[in-house]
């Protein structure tokens, strides 16, 4: 059977078109809802993430370290787009330790070597600090005989056994007085153990890399400056001693030339160095080198050279001793303009000098010996003062009852020493002391 279709009244049409248009208003009010709620989160948890990211350090900018790490710079969320790579800026200065040497230079400071039984008698420490001094160099604590004493080749690198309580007491009155510290000497052909006389090259050169590593990393941080490598040139400026000290000796050619096949020990042992400790500024340290001469020359030429190969090294150390004992030591007395301009030109290639180990012979004690004596001293210092890059004067040995020279055979016939030194023996200052003072403008 079929059933009729009926037409709807025009009311019942009305009615179905409004039914149709509230469905449809709703429908639609719930989508665009849905589409605010969506949005408004994604906002809220971005915000959330670039918070937490500054919090824990992890939003970087364009002026971030990360930036001259050549990496990507990560923003703390990880959706938004990432900028494009920044590569490292190229070095603008190859020699990394190029530094103005104006900036060392406040004043020059008055130093002194020290060994560690100077401090049993009080009044060691008194003096330095009554008399302006402002650095303390290790005498002897840093050379491989010392830091190395009752090891052999088999306990060597069991660095838990190195000796290292003399440095320490140096160090430790330098703190408590506030005093700069200078480390004295790791490269030499001296004062080694004598093990290392009898070690095949490859071995020896080993030695010497962790020798230089682990004294400069134990003492990084510690120490201001050291000396890295001392005495490794001829009168003729070559980096290849020979006949120098005691030509008889076995020092005539360096233990280190002879494993090393020549002089790169030298460089070497700066770049360990620096590698060890990037803040210890780094010196070479040599004697009848303080004037312009051949010696003089062949130093500088080999430091310009290392600067211009990227070798670090800071600064030159002129030792300044002055005086002759025949046959013996024949230092001389260093000429205050020339080593003025030899200073100069160190200063014209970034490079610092000191005073390391100034003092100076008296054989007989005239007034008119003391009198040059305390004369060619305040010439001297006055020199290192003027020096833009001169960072401080530094005598070997505080009193004259302690200078290495004591040890030296003959004395003087007249019994009274060689008293080389700024200090008597019982600690009272000479003229050469007060010279030294107004050079240096001390208070
Ligand atoms: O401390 C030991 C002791 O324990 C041991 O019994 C004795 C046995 O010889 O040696 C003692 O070490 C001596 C050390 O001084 C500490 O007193 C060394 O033998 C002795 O050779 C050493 O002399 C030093 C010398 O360099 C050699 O290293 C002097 O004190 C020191 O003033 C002198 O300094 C040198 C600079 O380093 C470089 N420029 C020249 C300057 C003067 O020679």
């Amino acid at each position: 059977m079929v059933k009729s279709l009926r037409i709807p009244s025009f009311k019942q049409i009305q009615l179905i078109l409004l039914v149709i248009f509230i469905l449809g208003t709703l429908t639609a009010l719930v989508l665009i809802k849905k589409q605010t709620d969506t949005r408004s989160r994604a906002s809220s948890d971005t915000s959330q993430e670039a918070e937490s990211g500054l919090k824990t350090g992890n939003v970087s900018t364009g002026s971030d370290t990360t930036a001259s790490s050549g990496q990507y710079i990560q923003f703390g969320n990880p959706q938004l787009p990432q900028p494009t790579t920044i590569s490292t800026p190229a070095a603008t200065n190859p020699t990394p330790t190029a530094k103005p040497v104006q900036a060392f230079n406040a004043h020059a400071v008055l130093g002194s070597s020290v060994s560690p039984w100077y401090f049993n008698d009080s009044r060691s420490e008194a003096t330095l600090k009554q008399y302006h001094f402002s650095l303390l160099a290790m005498e002897n604590e840093l050379k491989p005989q010392m830091v190395l004493w009752g090891l052999d080749q088999n306990s060597f690198m069991d660095t838990s056994r190195w000796n290292w309580g003399g440095a320490d007491q140096e160090i430790s009155v330098a703190k408590r007085n506030g005093w700069q510290i200078h480390g004295h000497t790791l490269v030499w052909h001296s004062n080694n153990p004598t093990f290392f006389n009898n070690l095949p090259n490859d071995q020896l050169k080993t030695f010497l890399q962790t020798y230089v590593t682990t004294v400069t990393s134990h003492y990084c941080g510690q120490l201001d400056s050291l000396d890295v490598v001392n005495e490794a040139f001829g009168d003729d400026g070559n980096p290849l001693p020979s006949g120098i000290w005691t030509p008889t000796s076995d020092y005539s050619i360096s233990i280190w030339n002879k494993a090393f096949g020549g002089s790169d020990y030298i460089k070497l042992a700066f770049q360990w160095a620096h590698a060890a400790c990037p803040s210890m500024k780094l010196y070479l340290n040599d004697y009848n080198a303080e004037a312009m001469n051949s010696k003089s020359n062949g130093i500088y030429t080999y430091i310009k050279n290392m600067k211009a190969q990227g070798v670090p090294i800071d600064g030159y150390g002129m030792q300044l001793h002055q005086g002759n004992i025949s046959g013996q030591f024949e230092y001389g007395f260093a000429d205050p303009t020339s080593v003025a301009n030899n200073m100069k030109r160190f200063a014209d290639i970034g490079v610092l000098v000191r005073i390391s180990e100034y003092d100076q012979l008296v054989h007989d004690h005239t007034a008119s010996t003391l009198s040059d004596q305390a004369k060619k001293a305040g010439a001297l210092a006055a020199v290192c003062y003027a020096a833009s890059n001169c960072t401080s004067f530094t005598v070997w040995g505080l009193t004259d009852g302690v200078s290495w020279y004591n040890g030296i055979s003959p004395q003087p016939s007249d019994g009274k020493g060689y008293t080389p030194l700024l200090f008597d023996t019982n600690f009272n200052p000479k003229a050469n002391y007060w010279t030294v003072h107004d050079a240096l403008h001390l208070p």
